[in-house]
């Protein structure tokens, strides 16, 4: 059993240092529901300083030089290293998450800010041949990338570490200065890296984080003084979006993922189950692209929907902080009310339940349905619980005619072993991404990362964020 990593307080951070924020924000542990800890909470004075600050310090980071930035990636890399274990526990304690999933999310933490420490030195321009008639006869042109300003950036409570790291590592290699509001059910993670961004010589001004509320952080969707605003979370974002005015927006609000297992999977129904189970239960769903829609062919449909169900019925629930717990709590007791709510609505409708158990508070034992009407909520929205469907299909297109009978269109997964149908998959998906012989489930933060229709706009991914934080300047010299 993993044990307790949290320190007794942590403080937020407004343009480099510590400060205790304008008042306190229980932070609780989503196993035990007790107090874990206390962090500063910020109110709208601190959010319009820090703003002001991350505003002044746009020449001093775009003046900061790209090895420098490197360099700060480079000690974020090294001190996430050395204070790993104690990441994993802060993840497991405020967001629930089994400790070998936040074991992983802090790998990818260093993953992301190790690409982003690569990216710092590669931002380059563009020569351009501007000598195209005999009008222009004698210029140069040149095309650099400079930062784009100070961004305001807001992250979910999912991912505490890894999503704010997907905004935050960009920030520093493309050299914009920061205001972050974590989730307030989970700022430890956001705040930990503060702590670390602190022992560097950023320039004063470079970050601030904010636990605060949604209302106090309206200042981060409609102050004309931030260039950029990146969203992760609900389909509240097309609202933010709505708001925010001239600013740059990048949204990345979620899906209802599919996954397709072909006639031919391309490889054995039991590696197919052993993602599948991964795909739609890790960190109990709460995952964008946590696999929801199930569609298999019907000549495999019975031997997966035995193989499937076996395998989701022995899932273990309980604390996760034993390695061997699967799945966790969910973020809270209303997050489990509302799957299991809708699971009620579908089983009314006519679904019927292969595995499910009882909830108790907020933990949701992981489900498995089929026969899921396709109006109902459970098929339409996005559960972000431990729920998946199961449906047979008979013709590889019609399989994805219903991936893409969704609003939602982030990441999709094929399993088949015809070349042929993968690339049909990929060229008719409506979604940002196709993954061919995994679940949907599946990143990799150097990929670019986003999605289409309700699910979002624009691209994350180190090198995509930094593209959006980044704009061109052009130089033309006329030889004299
Ligand atoms: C998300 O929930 O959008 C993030 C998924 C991931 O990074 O794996």
């Amino acid at each position: 059993m993993a044990k307790q990593g949290l320190s007794k307080h942590y403080p937020c951070w407004l343009a480099n240092a510590p400060i205790p924020g304008a008042s306190e924000l229980d932070v609780f542990d989503k196993f035990t529901g007790k107090r874990a800890t206390r962090v500063g909470f910020a109110d709208a004075a601190l959010v319009r300083k820090a703003i002001v600050a991350a505003y002044k310090a746009r020449q001093a980071m775009a003046d900061f030089p790209p090895d420098k930035r490197r360099d700060v990636l480079e000690h974020c890399v090294r001190r996430f290293t050395q204070r790993q274990e104690e990441l994993a526990l802060a993840l497991c304690v405020e967001a629930g998450k089994p400790i070998r999933d936040a074991r992983g999310e802090v790998t990818r933490l260093i993953d992301t800010f190790r690409i982003a420490a690569g990216e710092a030195t590669r931002i380059d321009g563009e020569v351009l041949e501007l000598q195209i008639s005999p009008r222009t006869r004698g210029y140069r042109g040149m095309v650099k990338r400079v930062p784009i300003g100070a961004c305001a950036f807001i992250t979910p409570f999912n991912f505490p570490l890894n999503l704010v790291a997907h905004k935050v590592a960009p920030a520093l290699a493309a050299g914009c200065p920061f205001v972050l509001k974590p989730a307030a059910k989970t700022p430890v993670g956001a705040l930990i890296i503060g702590e670390v961004l602190a022992e560097t010589d950023l320039p004063r001004g470079a970050f601030s984080v904010l636990p605060c509320s949604n209302e106090d952080a309206a200042l981060l969707v409609e102050d004309e003084r931030l260039a950029l605003l990146s969203f992760t979370g609900g389909l509240v974002g097309w609202d933010l979006k709505a708001r925010a005015g001239r600013k740059k927006v990048t949204l990345e609000l979620g899906g209802n993922a599919a996954c397709i297992v072909d006639e031919d999977p391309g490889q054995s129904l039991d590696a197919v189950i052993e993602r599948m189970v991964f795909g739609a239960y890790y960190q109990s769903g709460q995952s964008c692209i946590s696999v929801q829609r199930i569609f298999v062919h019907r000549a495999q449909y019975a031997a997966f929907r035995k193989k499937m169900k076996d395998a989701v019925g022995k899932l273990r629930m309980g604390d996760p902080k034993d390695e061997k717990v699967f799945i966790g709590p969910m973020v809270d007791e209303d997050a489990a009310k509302r799957v299991e709510a809708w699971m009620d609505a579908a089983i009314e409708r006519g679904a019927k339940a292969l595995v499910r158990g009882k909830r108790k508070g907020n933990q949701l034992p992981a489900a498995l349905l089929e026969k899921v009407a396709h109006d109902t909520d459970l098929y339409r929205k996005e559960a972000f619980g431990p729920v998946a469907i199961l449906e047979p299909f008979d013709d590889f297109e019609q399989a994805i005619d219903l991936v893409n009978d969704s609003d939602f269109g982030l990441q999709a997964g094929v399993f088949t072993g015809s070349i042929t149908h993968a690339m049909r998959a990929w060229d008719r998906i409506e979604a940002g991404g196709v993954i061919v012989g995994d679940v949907p489930s599946f990143r990799v933060d150097n990929m670019p990362y986003g999605g289409v229709k309700m699910s979002g706009l624009g691209r994350e991914g180190v090198r995509s964020a930094i593209r959006d934080m980044t704009e061109d300047r052009l130089l033309v010299v006329r030889d004299v």
